[in-house]
């Protein structure tokens, strides 16, 4: 097939997917990647608590709200400003960012379900890059797993292909049971993008990201009143 036949159906299926978020009543495309992967993975279900990185404009956490019911939680966190969603709690902060961590750690206050990361960067355009920075992003999801998943909790994550890719996997390997690679049919197939879906958390984890372990001098997480 050739390029421009593969730029035409991803085209069309951009489209598709588009208009069918408008019928339905969802903020983004990209609530259809989840309902599809969270059809064949069993990701979510009633009562579960998830939280919804980059979840700006709210499509994700739209259908994970679906999923969890009034009895589940979602809290949703952006570096953008995300216009309320009903049953939804929304951080706005940098998940890089220790304060916008603590911020979540709080607004948990406890132990979560499933993490969900369709953070991606501010595509420089540059490959290599915006995949490690992909990969970074990706890391930090990691490091909220370490920190509030529940043990057998489940994580799915967005992530560029590229040289860094099999590392990310190996991390994810040391960590949960079972670690799955898929390409949804919303995704567009001539992206780089597929998302990892991991399941069966093995509890907190002693290996940290080799990207965090740098920043080791940062004093440990406390959030008011509570230790973690
Ligand atoms: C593809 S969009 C997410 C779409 C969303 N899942 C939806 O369905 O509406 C990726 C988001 O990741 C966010 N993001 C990127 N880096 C981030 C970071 N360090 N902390 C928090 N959010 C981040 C971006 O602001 C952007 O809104």
């Amino acid at each position: 097939m050739s390029d421009l036949h593969d730029r035409w159906v991803a085209e069309r299926r951009r489209e598709y997917y588009y208009r069918l978020a408008k019928k339905e009543g969802y903020r983004s495309r990209a609530s259809f990647k989840l309902l599809q992967i969270d059809e064949r993975f069993n990701v979510m279900k009633e009562g579960d608590s998830v939280v919804d990185l980059g979840a700006c404009p709210g499509g994700w956490s739209q259908v994970a709200k679906e999923c969890v019911g009034e009895t589940g939680q979602v809290i949703g966190v952006d570096l953008r400003y995300i216009h309320p969603l009903d049953g939804v709690q929304f951080i706005i902060g940098d998940i890089t960012d220790d304060n916008t961590m603590i911020r979540l750690l709080e607004m948990v206050g406890g132990k979560v379900d499933v993490v969900l990361s369709d953070m991606a960067p501010n595509i420089a355009g540059a490959y290599s890059m915006d995949h490690a920075r992909s990969i970074e992003l990706c890391m930090y999801a990691v490091d909220v797993c370490d920190r509030i998943l529940k043990r057998k909790g489940k994580l799915v994550t967005k992530v560029f292909q590229g040289d860094l890719f099999n590392g990310y996997i190996k991390e994810l390997e040391k960590r949960f049971e079972k670690v799955t690679v898929h390409s949804p049919d919303a995704s567009r197939p001539t992206s780089s993008e597929v998302y990892v879906i991991s399941s069966g958390f093995l509890g907190t984890c002693n290996v940290k990201p080799k990207k965090l372990e740098k920043e080791e001098v940062k004093p440990e997480f406390v959030a008011k009143g509570r230790n973690f």
